[in-house]
């Protein structure tokens, strides 16, 4: 009997444009890398607006829906998509509270933020709008490589 095989957990994460703009980039990824999650979509991308649109469209009856369309489109950011077993939870607790004075130290918003409009980095809230994210940031579609590969490692 051949087990059937499972989806790996996906979440997007997002360095929004402050946070590529501080030289927040390697930092942010290096607590996901340190953690174990595994990088399978990762690119520097300016953000076309109905591209930011879609993403926040849950938000698109809130005050602040058209200024924080136009901060996510105001430059580069770096779009990544993190898997492994509970990352879409856990990329959260790394990304602290979504206002950055109530993040915990520690967290990455908690360290680098004070702005609830400039809290320097997106992760999915749910598996499911982890999917629905990555669909809509790499229509290409994402890598999967094996972690077990090690041959690269030494000739
Ligand atoms: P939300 O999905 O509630 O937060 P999170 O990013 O933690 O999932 O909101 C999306 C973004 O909208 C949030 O990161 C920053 C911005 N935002 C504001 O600018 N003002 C606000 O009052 C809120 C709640 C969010
Ligand atoms: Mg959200």
């Amino acid at each position: 009997v051949r087990a059937l095989a499972v989806r790996a957990e996906i979440s997007y994460v997002m360095v929004k444009p402050d946070g590529v703009q501080r030289g927040l980039v390697g930092d942010i990824i290096s607590r996901f890398e340190r953690k174990g999650f595994k990088l399978v979509g990762l690119k520097l991308y300016q953000t076309p607006k109905d591209v930011a649109e879609e993403h926040y469209k849950e938000l698109s009856s809130k005050p602040f829906y058209g200024k924080l369309v136009e901060y996510i489109v105001s430059g580069p950011v770096v779009a990544m998509v993190w898997e492994g077993a509970g990352v879409v939870a856990s990329a959260r607790k790394i990304i602290g509270a979504t206002n950055p004075l109530a993040a915990e130290p520690g967290t990455i918003r908690g360290d680098f933020a004070i702005e609830v409009g400039r809290n320097i980095v997106h992760g999915s809230d749910s598996v499911e709008n982890g999917e629905r994210e990555t669909a809509l940031w790499f229509p290409e579609g994402v890598q999967s490589w094996d972690q077990t590969m090690t041959p690269w490692l030494k000739e």
